[in-house]
């Protein structure tokens, strides 16, 4: 019901509207339209009454919220389940929940704050409350094969890359899936998924940006390595036209995918990369290199060309070496 009432208000955009046409419109008391305002108004909307003009709406609060989300997304597979936690331990942890649950491909699960947000190769995550995009998304492909999941990665890298630039913001993607600018890292992306040989039961993901974070809210370990949309900009950034420029993005290169496989993924993370024909020097599980990073195959691994030959990264991390190189990590 808040949904709707929240649709109507924002419909008459700055006419007022009738608690009496609210209550015939949705068949309900006016009673219970007055109730579902006061729960509104206690959420953060800014919603003005008039003697007989009735309610206007003057200013939304800065949420993730499906009623926000929601009429942005309208027709979209990444629109039609949102799940929405104020707080929560990770969101990655809540979608693979979902998923076992029987969420629907395109469920997308986001909040405000995580208390335990994870990140690759065990490392946290951490994000001050409503101050970044944190959010997982649960796909069910049917189309490919477990061994293909990892591409996804770079399918949301992609997607990720392409709305901050919608911003104006020039942002690039380190491999596998680290989104940079000014050589400071801004997002991170968590794929994580549940499978049988043959068979995807579900993929998770998750995806933290650091969106409107001042410089001296970073944690010190990050403060020379790390950066915000905000800062960038140099004003506060709209959220929620970003997460749902993000989900557009995501869904039309998700319906691509299906349709014709992962090359124009491929291509697109190709022309984002600002690792690509870099010095980079890669951690892997075991040892560590450097070389040059030439290509990615067509797994999504990193080819690297070393003195004693082209290598194959599958996993790991991977530092670009700027000029003046001293060895210390750029992410
Ligand atoms: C990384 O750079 O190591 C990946 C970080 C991924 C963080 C996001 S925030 C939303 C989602 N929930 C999590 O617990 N992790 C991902």
């Amino acid at each position: 019901m808040r949904k709707e009432i929240l649709d109507l208000l924002k419909k008459a955009g700055d006419t007022y509207i009738s608690g009496e046409d609210i209550a015939e419109k949705l068949g309900v008391s006016r009673t219970a339209v007055w109730k579902h305002i006061k729960e509104l108004r206690r959420a953060g909307y800014d919603i003005v009454s008039q003697a007989h003009s009735g309610y206007a709406l003057k200013g939304a609060p800065d949420v993730l919220t499906p009623e926000e989300l929601m009429p942005l997304l309208k027709d979209s597979l990444f629109g039609k389940n949102i799940i929405y936690h104020e707080e929560t331990r990770s969101t990655n942890e809540d979608a693979k929940a979902a998923a076992n649950d029987g969420a629907p491909d395109g469920t997308v699960v986001v909040t405000e704050f995580q208390g335990t947000g994870h990140g690759r190769l065990s490392r946290g995550w951490f994000c001050p409350k409503g101050e970044g995009v944190l959010f997982s998304v649960i796909l069910r492909p049917t189309s490919f094969l477990p061994q293909e999941a990892p591409k996804c990665t770079l399918l949301a890298a992609v997607a990720v890359a392409r709305a901050i630039r919608g911003l104006g913001i020039d942002v690039g993607i380190k491999w596998p899936n680290d989104i940079l600018a000014d050589g400071r890292k801004l997002v991170g992306i968590l794929t994580e998924m549940s499978a049988e040989m043959e068979r995807i039961h579900y993929i998770v993901i998750g995806t933290g940006i650091n969106v409107n974070i001042d410089a001296d809210e970073f944690s010190p370990e990050i403060q020379d390595t790390a950066t915000s949309l905000s800062i960038l900009a140099g004003h506060a950034i709209d959220r929620r036209a970003l997460l749902a420029a993000i989900l557009r993005e995501m869904e039309s290169l998700y319906a691509a995918v299906q349709r014709e496989g992962f090359a124009p993924v491929f291509d697109a993370w190709r022309e984002l990369s600002v690792t690509l024909g870099q010095e980079v020097r890669v951690l892997g599980v075991n040892e560590t290199f450097e070389g040059t990073a030439a290509d990615i195959d067509e797994t999504g691994a990193l080819l690297v060309d070393t003195p004693e030959g082209r290598r194959r990264v599958l996993a790991g991390d991977v530092s670009i070496r700027p000029k003046g190189w001293t060895g210390k990590r750029t992410n």
